[in-house]
């Protein structure tokens, strides 16, 4: 598996978990001593174990009221983290440090062992995202905001055109391309975004409740599309607050409650942690702390109260 890093910097890391047999591109590594790269030059290699995406006691506060606190993991190539947590926990707030839209109040996002602040353009080009909430103009056609996002992404018109046909018809839109997003219904306007995030081959694709709206076909091809995105050695980041899809798909679990990380590790170290082996048991007794039966009880009496 291809990835680049940073030799000066993560050099005694990387070398702690290369294997020379699996990996015999290493012999370029005495090479890169010789000639010298210093902390920043990049440089294109094979390991394994490395960080693509690593945030580090990352915190965000809106005014005084925190959204983030030290939140620290770390996505390698080929990973699919699940960041699971309610609704308020903190998800979106995280993602949009991550693709580096909010800047963290403390801690750091690295891509590639590097700040993303240094240098978000070139980041972002290796990214693809899914935002929970996206205006998209109502007034393009699907076909025009594919273009712009891919023009926008400096892709070459030949390349574009290539993806969004061929994407538009693999995700049943083709045949709605020229008709306007106004228009669309929201699992449209979902497989859109998705089209977006993928349509330039990120290396990363963090996705913020990617599911909402969609239809059931689109939601199994979904299903089946991470686990053979990150078979190519993709990673992704997969924020939302339903398990079901999520702990079909992800190697990894984070799960946050009140913007800090109560759970953290392999699906199974999370399980086997807590010892049960429903992960939604698991779930629900970390966050919940509501008797929803009770809650669901008190709501029908409101509701059918004659006062
Ligand atoms: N722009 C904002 N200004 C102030 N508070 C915010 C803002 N965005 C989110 N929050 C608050 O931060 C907390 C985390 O929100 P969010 O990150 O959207 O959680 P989640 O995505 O898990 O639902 C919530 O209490 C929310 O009300
Ligand atoms: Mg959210």
């Amino acid at each position: 598996m291809l990835v680049h890093f940073f030799l000066a910097r993560h050099s005694t890391e990387a070398f702690g978990d290369l294997s020379v047999i699996q990996f015999p591109e290493l012999c370029l590594f005495p090479w890169c001593q010789k000639n010298g790269f210093s902390a920043g030059r990049e440089f294109v290699c094979s390991f394994k174990g490395m960080a693509v995406l690593e945030a580090i006691a990352l915190a965000k506060f809106y005014g005084s009221v925190p959204a983030v606190r030290e939140v620290t993991f770390r996505l390698e190539p080929g990973q699919v983290l699940g960041y699971l947590g309610p609704n308020g926990s903190g998800k979106s707030t995280t993602v949009r440090v991550l693709t580096g839209l909010l800047q963290p109040t403390h801690g750091q996002v690295l891509f590639e062992g590097k700040d993303i602040q240094n240098n978000l353009v070139s980041y972002r080009k290796r990214l693809g995202y899914v935002p929970e909430e996206a205006n998209l103009y109502p007034f393009l056609t699907g076909q025009e905001y594919l273009e712009m996002i891919g023009t926008l992404r400096a892709m070459s018109p030949k390349r574009m055109k290539i993806k969004i046909s061929s994407l538009l018809e693999l995700f049943s839109l083709f045949a709605h391309r020229h008709v306007s997003l106004g228009s669309y219904s929201k699992g449209m306007r979902q497989r859109v975004l998705l089209i977006a995030a993928l349509m330039d081959n990120p290396d990363v694709l963090i996705l913020d409740e990617p599911l909402s709206g969609l239809d059931v076909t689109s939601v199994l091809i979904f299903k089946n599309l991470i686990p053979a995105f990150s078979a190519r050695g993709k990673s992704v980041f997969y924020c939302s607050h339903i398990l079901e899809v999520v702990e079909k798909v992800c190697s990894q679990l984070l799960i946050l409650r009140k913007g800090q990380v109560i759970a953290y590790g392999s699906a199974d170290d999370v399980r086997r942690r807590i010892g049960q082996s429903s992960l939604e048991r698991i779930f629900l007794q970390l966050l919940e702390d509501r008797d929803v039966v009770q809650v669901a009880n008190e709501i029908v009496d409101v509701v059918v109260s004659p006062s």
